[in-house]
């Protein structure tokens, strides 16, 4: 099964909770001036964390993302104006948005080839002058501060976690027990840059309008934890 489909990624990542969605979202709306009433897409949702407080801000929101389990969870929250969906973002989105959020590292699972179709993707879903959200890992943290191994006990569960980058790819190995039986599982994304990032966005008429370093959107720097860009759609 993929992580993203079990109940042990929620356990593990218990801490990136609502709290932490409402806060940064909060920022967001705050800061980039998101109406209300705007059409938004979560890409990648997850649970939802991030649609539900849109949608409670007065957004008409859908939500995206590839594990069965995660959508089937975050349709209990469906309400008139926030519906959540089964798909791949690389697939075409048959929808037009102002806002694509794609939040908490959600992005470079695959290879180059993917994420520049999943530019694509975004590009023609949004609105002219729409923004996208993309809060990706700053790797150059990550790489200086690499925690190689690490034991996280939550819910009971005594995680091991490894950490490691090969080819450009960071690892996370995950081994535990769970009533007698054992686990392990990989968590792996690419090692992206901003760089990499403007290389995607070349072609298309996506461009970068602000930079951010971490939830409450203090502005990024070469240290900063997180890699927060914040896209816009010109004329094509
Ligand atoms: C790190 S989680 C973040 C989830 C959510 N954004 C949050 O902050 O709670 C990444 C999510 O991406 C989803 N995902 C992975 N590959 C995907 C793909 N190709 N298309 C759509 N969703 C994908 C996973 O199922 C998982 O829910």
């Amino acid at each position: 099964m993929n992580w993203f489909d079990t109940k042990f990624y929620h356990i593990l990542y218990k801490n990136r909770d609502h709290k932490e969605a409402e806060l940064f979202i909060e920022n967001l709306i705050d800061k980039l001036k998101i109406k209300k009433n705007s059409k938004v897409l979560d890409l990648a949702c997850g649970r939802g964390r991030h649609s539900i407080f849109l949608n409670k801000k007065g957004m008409i929101v859908s939500g995206f993302d590839s594990s069965e389990n995660n959508i089937l969870e975050a349709k209990k929250n469906n309400t008139k104006n926030l519906k959540f969906f089964k798909k791949e973002m690389d697939k075409s989105y048959n929808d037009s948005f102002d806002v694509v959020f794609n939040l908490f590292t959600s992005f470079g699972y695959i290879d180059h080839n993917y994420n520049t179709k999943v530019f694509q993707r975004i590009s023609e879903s949004l609105n002219i002058n729409g923004l996208l959200v993309l809060d990706f890992l700053n790797i150059l943290h990550v790489k200086k501060n690499i925690v190689k191994e690490e034991i996280k006990k939550v819910d009971n569960i005594t995680f091991n976690i490894k950490r490691f980058i090969k080819n450009q790819i960071l690892y996370k190995k995950i081994d535990f027990t769970y009533h007698k039986n054992e686990y392990s599982f990989k968590e792996s994304v690419m090692c992206l840059e901003l760089k990499n990032f403007k290389d995607y966005l070349k072609e298309l008429p996506l461009e970068i309008i602000e930079i951010f370093g971490n939830y409450n959107l203090e502005k990024f720097h070469l240290d900063s934890e997180r890699l927060i860009m914040v896209i816009k759609k010109s004329q094509p």
